[in-house]
């Protein structure tokens, strides 16, 4: 039996976070969600006005940014702490939305992130999901999940969890907003979001939660068990 590192990248909205969740709850592993690490620092620009192309009001920021995670297990799910505060809705709000892109393509934010993200791996029985996980935080990762999904699906399902959370957004301005944000991630410059060569593609458009989840599930435990 071996312990390893499941890596899901893919695009926003494709429900990489979901999936990664479950999969990690039914292989009894952590679960890391990256995206929420780039979110943690946007809102922390945000509420520190730090112009995020200043090199050293990055640097100085990133040293008084505490990212860490912890498990609650009442509600089962892994949580986020920037600066030991619990972080939910706060990052998911339209305006990190708008600016989490271009943070997360500064290099000087992405070395760190990476940094962080790779000692958290250390140990593996981990499950990471975010856009360069499979080619650059762990690019030995033993099970690699490229997720996508059709551009109207991605935005009916983000409209539907803005409007659980009490927030109306008109469609067309979601799907602007993902369109702009995936291209954004994977033209930027640097550890643009791209498939490696070695990650099996899930278009989850129409697939349920339990069977994108099963799908994964079932070829980790191959991997887990069989090597
Ligand atoms: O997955 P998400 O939408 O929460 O990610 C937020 C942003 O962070 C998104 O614009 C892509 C970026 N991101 C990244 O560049 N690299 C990662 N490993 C994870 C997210």
């Amino acid at each position: 039996m071996a312990d390893i590192v499941i890596a899901i990248d893919g695009f926003s909205g494709t429900g990489k976070s979901s999936t990664a969740k479950k999969v990690a709850s039914a292989l009894g592993y952590k679960y890391i969600d990256s995206g929420a690490m780039y979110r943690c620092v946007a809102l922390y620009f945000i509420n520190h006005q730090i112009d995020f192309e200043e090199g050293k009001e990055v640097a100085e920021a990133l040293d008084e940014i505490l990212i860490s995670f912890q498990f609650n297990n009442l509600l089962n799910t892994s949580e986020i702490l920037l600066n030991n505060q619990i972080m939910d809705y706060q990052i998911r709000l339209p305006e990190v939305d708008e600016i989490v892109s271009q943070i997360a393509a500064q290099p000087l934010i992405r070395r760190a992130m990476v940094d962080r993200q790779q000692k958290l791996g250390l140990k593996k029985k981990m499950v990471m999901d975010g856009r360069d996980i499979g080619t650059v935080v762990f690019p030995d990762a033993a099970l690699k999940i490229f997720m996508t999904a059709d551009l109207q699906v991605r935005s009916k399902r983000r409209q539907k969890e803005l409007e659980e959370q009490g927030i109306q957004v008109n469609i067309e301005e979601i799907k602007k907003n993902l369109a702009k944000r995936d291209d954004l991630d994977a033209n930027r410059l640097d550890s643009p979001l791209i498939k490696a060569k070695d990650a099996i593609t899930l278009d989850s458009s129409y697939l349920t939660l339990g069977d994108q989840v099963k799908k994964i599930v079932d070829i980790a435990n191959k991997i887990i068990h069989e090597g």
